[in-house]
C-alpha cells in the first residue's frame, strides 16, 4: 500500500465568491480574494492510499464512512489521474483510492471546511500521483474556494475567461510573510451545520438575484483596490473594502428569492460592536467578514489584538451570548499544504 498524509488550512475571503457560470467545471461569475491561515489553527488533515487489494474508491470524513464518493471527488480523481507523473508514482489509472480526512474544527458551519478539505485532498493526491505544475485548478473542481487554499498569504482566484477553465486558477497576491502584523480572530457563533449550503445558495442567487448581476460589475475594481491596499499595507482601505464586500454578499443572499439569511442576532451584534469600536478609536481598526454562516472572522493588526480580544470576551461571554469558541490566527505564517 502507498499512502500520503497532508494538512491544509482554511482561507477567509475578503472579496467573496458567490455564483458560478459553469457548475461542472466550477467557473465563478467573479474573481475572489482571501487570506489562507496558518497550519496550526483551522485545518484539514487527509490521508490518501492506493493498494491493489482495494475494490472501490472509499472515503471517511471525521471517522465516518461516506456513502458514495461524490461526483466532485470523482472529477478530482479523473483530473489527477490524467496528469499523473511517470517516475516512481503509483499505477493511478487502475488502482482504487481510499481517502481519510478530518478537520480540527466544526465541519459545514460556514468555516470554509470544504476549502481546506479539497485543497488537502488534491495536494495529497498530487504527491501520490506525482503531479507536477499547477494544481489549484484541480482543487477548484472539488470546491471553488478550495483553489485559494493551495497557496499561503493573500491569494486571488482569478475567474479566467477560457471555457475549459484552464485559466481559472489561484495566484498569490504577495509573498507569504508580506504583512506579519495582520491577525485573524474567528468568533464561532454556532457550530451547527448551515441550513442552506453554499453550492445550493449561490445557484439560486444566480437564478434570481438582480443585485448579483450588479456585483459582477463591481468586483473587478474592488479586487484592484484591495490588492493595492494589501501591497501598501493600508489597513483602513483593506478593512473598509472587506466589510463592504461581506455586507454586499449578505445583501445578495437577502435579494435571493426565497431569501437566504446566514447572519444571526449575535452576528449582527458583532457588526455593531466593530463599528462602535472603530468609531470610538476614530479610525478603522477592525474589519468583520462573514461567509455562508453566522460566524464572524475579524481582521485586525497585532497591536489591537489584546484590546479587541478582551472586549469580545466582555461583550460576548460564552454563557450569555453563545460564542462557543474564539480562534486566533494569522494569514502570514502561511504555509501551503504540507506533506507529513
Ligand atoms: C461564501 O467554495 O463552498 O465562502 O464551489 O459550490 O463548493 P462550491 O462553493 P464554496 O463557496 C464558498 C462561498 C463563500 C465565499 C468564499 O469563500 O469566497
Amino acid at each position: 500500500m502507498k499512502t500520503v498524509t497532508c494538512t491544509a488550512p482554511v482561507n477567509i475571503a475578503v472579496i467573496k465568491y458567490w455564483g458560478k457560470k459553469d457548475e461542472d467545471l466550477i467557473l465563478p461569475t467573479n474573481s475572489s480574494l482571501s487570506a489562507t491561515l496558518g497550519q496550526d489553527e483551522l485545518r484539514a488533515k487527509t490521508t490518501v492510499a492506493v493498494d491493489s487489494s482495494f475494490k472501490e474508491d472509499k472515503m471517511w470524513l471525521n471517522g465516518k464512512e461516506e456513502g458514495v464518493v461524490s461526483k466532485r471527488i470523482q472529477n478530482v480523481f479523473r483530473e489527477t489521474r490524467k496528469r499523473k507523473g511517470n517516475q516512481d508514482s503509483v499505477d493511478g489509472l487502475n488502482q482504487k483510492i481510499h481517502i481519510c480526512s478530518e478537520n480540527n474544527f466544526p465541519t459545514a458551519a460556514g468555516l470554509a471546511s470544504s476549502a481546506a478539505g479539497y485543497a488537502c485532498l488534491v495536494y495529497s493526491l498530487s504527491k501520490l500521483f506525482n503531479v507536477q505544475g499547477e494544481i489549484s485548478d484541480i482543487a477548484r473542481l472539488g470546491s471553488g474556494s478550495a483553489c485559494r487554499s493551495i497557496y499561503g498569504g493573500f491569494v486571488e482566484w482569478q475567474m479566467g475567461s477560457l471555457s475549459d477553465g484552464s485559466d481559472s486558477i489561484a495566484k498569490q497576491v504577495t509573498h507569504d510573510h508580506h504583512w506579519p502584523e495582520m491577525c485573524i480572530l474567528v468568533l464561532v457563533v454556532s457550530d451547527q451545520k448551515k441550513h442552506t449550503g453554499s453550492t445550493q445558495g449561490m445557484q439560486i442567487s444566480v437564478q434570481n438575484s438582480t443585485l448579483l448581476q450588479k456585483r459582477i460589475e463591481i468586483v473587478p475594481n474592488r479586487i484592484k483596490n484591495i490588492t493595492k491596499a494589501i501591497i501598501d499595507k493600508d489597513f483602513v482601505t483593506f478593512a473598509e473594502i472587506t466589510m463592504k464586500d461581506s455586507n454586499q454578499f449578505h445583501a445578495i443572499c437577502l435579494d435571493t428569492y426565497p431569501p437566504i439569511s446566514y447572519l444571526t442576532d449575535v452576528s449582527r451584534q458583532i457588526i455593531s460592536f466593530v463599528h462602535q469600536f472603530n468609531d470610538h478609536c476614530q479610525q478603522t481598526k477592525v474589519a468583520y467578514t462573514f461567509d455562508a454562516g453566522p460566524n464572524a472572522c475579524l481582521y485586525l493588526l497585532e497591536e489591537d489584538l489584546p484590546r479587541v480580544v478582551s472586549l469580545v470576551n466582555h461583550y460576548f461571554p460564552p454563557q450569555n451570548n453563545g460564542l462557543t469558541l474564539t480562534i486566533q490566527g494569522r494569514p502570514v505564517t502561511l504555509q501551503t499544504p504540507t506533506q507529513e
